[in-house]
């Protein structure tokens, strides 16, 4: 069995607008392995957003080949790709798009109803109290998010993309609304799911954040490339 959980192989996207056809992503190899974590760094409108995008199966790429545990999933129809992005990826973003009238157990036990079929209430609230424990914040379980700091809502949204247990974590700038010492609580948040064998990309523009991940690929124009620590 192999140890990859991603393999993308000369993944190419081109933008076809109005005007002049542009590439956005050129050629991106990238592996990611069981328990390990990346950090994906470059300017803005660099393509690491669309690059996470086609890695969560929200976009599909116009070349290239894309491996999830080993299976080939470069051309799937639409429906499967959905039934995909539930079972095997949790999501962050920038915004925590947490829904305001619940509490974060509330919040976080969304993920379970809308992704995985039917599960006990006892149940479904194990994994909530223990999704919310792994982050650090299983204390704030009957909080609504208007009562919370920035890094503590951006909790409740990591431990609503864990609750699943994915195999892979794609973070798109968690920590860009937050402050540094409130940043640095998050990518422990990230972090943690990575000891337990999760993968994880992080999308950053924060130097300390990205240190702390496995590696760090840079992206220029397109073009994704290793970045050796100096
Ligand atoms: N849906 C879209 N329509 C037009 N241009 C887009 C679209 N999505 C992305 N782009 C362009 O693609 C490039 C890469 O965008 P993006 O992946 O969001 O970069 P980043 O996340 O690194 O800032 C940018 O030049 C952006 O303007
Ligand atoms: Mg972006």
């Amino acid at each position: 069995m192999t140890d990859a959980l991603i393999e993308l192989n000369g993944i190419t996207k081109v933008l076809k607008g109005q005007e002049q056809p542009r590439t956005i992503l050129d050629g991106v190899d990238l592996t990611v392995l069981r328990g390990e974590s990346v950090a994906i760094v470059g300017r803005s409108g660099s393509g690491k957003s669309t690059l996470l995008s086609i890695l969560g199966l929200f976009d599909r790429p116009d070349q290239g080949t894309y491996h999830l545990v080993g299976q080939d999933i470069s051309r799937l129809p639409e429906r499967r790709a959905a039934r995909l992005r539930s079972s095997h990826f949790g999501f962050v973003f920038q915004r925590f798009f947490l829904l305001k009238h619940l509490t974060s157990a509330q919040n976080v036990s969304m993920a379970l109803v809308n992704g995985q079929g039917w599960l006990p209430r006892r149940q479904r609230r194990n994994r909530v109290m223990e999704a919310l424990d792994q982050v650090g914040i299983a204390h704030l379980a009957k909080n609504r998010p208007a009562k919370m700091s920035g890094g503590e809502q951006q909790r409740v949204a990591i431990a609503r993309a864990l609750v699943r247990d994915p195999q892979v974590l794609l973070a798109d700038e968690p920590t860009g609304a937050l402050d540094t010492e409130t940043g640095t609580a998050v990518i422990d948040a990230l972090m943690s799911a990575t000891t337990r064998g999760c993968g994880l990309v992080l999308v950053t523009h924060d130097r300390d954040h990205a240190a702390r991940m496995g590696r760090t690929m840079s992206l220029v124009d397109g073009v994704l490339t290793e970045r050796v620590p100096v």
